[in-house]
């Protein structure tokens, strides 16, 4: 299996356009909004999440460059973990697709039909796949995907909206990916509202993992715009239970100024066997 990071911030990025903070000021190197590529045999690529950066995100990756056909890419779907704007307005962006496939969860399908119309309007421009997001999965190229439901937080854009009634809770989710052949396991977890018992068994005997880093600390910032995020002085005290574990910390919000060998870059390939 192989993962590769191709943006590690929060939504706006790091630095955000319009912020003059202490750590966008000083930023040393870009972050683009949180989007994942994973392969089970480095042929067929999918997307976790597919942030408003994907294009430029795209064609720094040669994996993913299209060809050798005119029309080719190894681009085969993309999993959504959530319906916010930064994991979501990609799709947009991936309207020149023959073929697109998305895959979410009823909650997240909702959102993403009523209350910001995104898949309509897509299907005005692609042929479009709108598939589930269930417990158990299988990808092309070996990738056996488990979903964990993490949280319940809607978007802002949702907050009011109707959705319709069977549409569920399910806004927030980890995914764990194995590689049927190789064995080795990977769980996305960049939007992890709390650390719990069923979590924790998520992530248990996994080779890596990449959290939530929107956070560095409880105090980064106030009140709700936290909610939905553990700060990573929360989530690393239970990382000891998993000492065969690579944890590393993605999803940085531009207040966050950790640095360091868990903090990961655009770019970085974190999974690689
Ligand atoms: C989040 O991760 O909480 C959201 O993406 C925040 C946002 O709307 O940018
Ligand atoms: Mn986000
Ligand atoms: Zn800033």
């Amino acid at each position: 299996m192989r993962v590769r990071v191709l943006g590690s911030a929060a939504g706006g990025g790091a630095p955000q356009w319009n912020c003059a903070c202490a750590v966008c000021a000083s930023a040393t190197s870009d972050r683009t909004q949180d989007t994942v590529a994973v392969s089970g045999d480095g042929i067929a690529w999918y997307l976790i999440n597919a942030g408003p950066d994907i294009r430029t995100q795209i064609l720094r990756t040669p994996e993913l460059r299209a060809g050798p056909g005119l029309r080719q890419t190894p681009l085969r779907g993309v999993l959504l973990t959530t319906a916010e704007l930064d994991h979501t307005l990609g799709l947009l962006c991936l309207r020149e697709a023959v073929r697109l496939s998305v895959y979410a969860t009823p909650a997240v399908g909702a959102a993403l039909a009523a209350a910001f119309p995104l898949r309509p309007m897509l299907a005005q421009y692609t042929d479009l796949e709108w598939l589930e997001l269930p417990a158990e999965l299988e990808l092309d190229g070996g990738l056996r995907v488990r979903r964990l439901t993490v949280g319940s937080k809607r978007p802002r854009y949702a907050g009011t909206a109707r959705l319709p009634a069977d549409s569920g809770q399910e806004w927030v989710s980890a995914l764990r990916l194995t590689d049927a052949r190789s064995g080795s396991s990977f769980v996305h977890a960049t939007c992890l509202p709390a650390w719990t018992d069923a979590f924790d068994a998520f992530v248990d005997g996994a080779d890596e993992v990449l959290l939530d880093g929107t956070f560095a600390t409880g105090d980064e910032f106030p009140g709700a715009r936290r909610m939905g995020h553990l700060p990573m002085t929360e989530s690393r005290p239970h990382l000891a239970r998993h000492p065969h574990t690579r944890f590393r910390f993605g999803h940085l919000n531009n207040t966050n100024p950790s640095t360091g060998d868990d903090i990961v870059a655009d770019g970085q390939e974190i999974l690689h066997g």
